[in-house]
C-alpha cells in the first residue's frame, strides 16, 4: 500500500503532522477534527504508523491520496472519528417516528405491497441507531413489520463499527434504554454479558460504508425517513450545505429527516 519500512519508529506526532491528519479528514471526509490531537488518538495512530513502517507522514498521504488507497489508511478513520451512540438515543425522535411520521408517511391502512419503508441511519456507528429505528417502526406496525418489504441502510466510514454493528453483538451494560419485551422476544444471550439481536431483525439492517461527503449520493431508491444525527457538527460549515442537500435530495417527497446536535 505505498507504506515504508520502518528505519526508526515515530517516536511523536509533531504539530506539523497532526496537521497533515487534519487536512486529510477536512479533504476526504468534511470533517474539522479537534485544535490539538486528543491524547488516546496520539497513541493509536502512532501505534498504526509504527507498525506500517511510516517515517515520512507528508509523503505517506501524499501516497495515499494519489492512490486512492482508501483502505490503507481506514485505521486511521477509525481513530480519529467520534463514534459515541446509544439505544434510543434522544428518544423523543423515536417516539416522533412510531406516533407521527409512519402514521402520515406509511400508514398502516395501505395494502401489505404499497406499505414499503426505507430508512437510512446515515452516521451508523456500532448500529444502536438502525436497531432502535427498527423497534420504533415495529412499535407502530406490530409483528406484520417483519413481513414488510421494510428495513434501515446503515451506512458510516468507520469500518471498525461498521463491523460491530454487523455483528448485532452488544453488552449487556448498553441495554439500558431497550425495552424489557424487545429483549426477551428478539435477543438471545452470547455469554455472561454480552447479548445479540436475532437473525430475523438483523437481517433487517444492512451495514455498508458511506461517505457522507460524497460530491453525489448514489441510491437508486429514495428513504422514507432518514436519521442523520451527531455528525453534521463535526462537519465544516461549507460541507455541511452540501450535505444537507445531498440528504434532502435522497428523501422521498413528503419523508421524514431527522437530525440532531448535542453542542
Ligand atoms: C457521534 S456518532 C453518531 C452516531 C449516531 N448517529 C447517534 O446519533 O447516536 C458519529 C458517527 O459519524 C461518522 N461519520 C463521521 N464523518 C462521516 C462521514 N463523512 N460519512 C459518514 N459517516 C461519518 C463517525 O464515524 C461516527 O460513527
Amino acid at each position: 500500500m505505498g507504506l515504508e519500512r520502518p528505519i526508526t519508529p515515530m517516536q511523536d506526532l509533531s504539530a506539523q503532522d497532526y496537521k497533515l491528519i487534519k487536512a486529510l479528514f477536512l479533504n476526504l471526509f468534511g470533517l474539522v477534527l479537534p485544535k490539538t490531537i486528543p491524547p488516546v488518538a496520539k497513541t493509536r495512530s502512532l501505534q498504526f504508523f509504527n507498525e506500517h513502517g511510516v517515517t515520512d507522514l507528508a509523503r505517506t498521504i501524499s501516497l495515499w491520496q494519489e492512490t486512492k488507497a482508501t483502505s490503507a489508511f481506514q485505521p486511521l478513520t477509525d481513530i480519529f472519528t467520534v463514534n459515541h451512540t446509544s439505544f434510543f438515543r434522544e428518544n423523543a425522535h423515536f417516539n416522533y417516528l412510531s406516533q407521527t411520521a409512519l402514521p402520515a408517511i406509511a400508514p398502516v391502512q395501505l395494502p401489505r405491497p404499497d406499505r414499503q419503508l426505507r430508512m437510512w441511519s446515515a452516521a451508523a456507528a456500532s448500529g444502536e441507531e438502525a436497531f432502535s429505528l427498527l423497534f420504533a417502526a415495529h412499535q407502530y406496525y406490530g409483528d406484520p413489520f417483519w413481513e414488510m418489504e421494510a428495513g434501515v441502510l446503515a451506512t458510516d466510514i468507520s469500518s471498525e463499527m461498521l463491523r460491530k454493528g454487523y455483528s448485532g453483538q452488544f453488552q449487556n451494560e448498553r441495554l439500558q434504554k431497550i425495552a424489557p419485551q424487545i429483549f426477551q422476544s428478539y435477543t438471545h444471550k452470547q455469554s455472561e454479558d454480552r447479548f445479540q439481536f436475532i437473525e430475523k431483525v438483523r437481517e433487517k439492517i444492512l451495514f455498508r460504508w458511506f461517505n457522507l461527503a460524497s460530491a453525489k449520493f448514489p441510491f437508486k431508491q429514495r428513504f422514507h425517513i432518514i436519521f442523520c444525527r451527531n455528525v453534521i457538527l463535526y462537519f465544516s460549515e461549507a460541507r455541511r450545505i452540501t450535505l444537507l442537500e445531498n440528504i434532502f435530495n435522497a428523501l422521498e417527497p413528503g419523508g421524514v429527516c431527522l437530525s440532531a446536535c448535542l453542542k
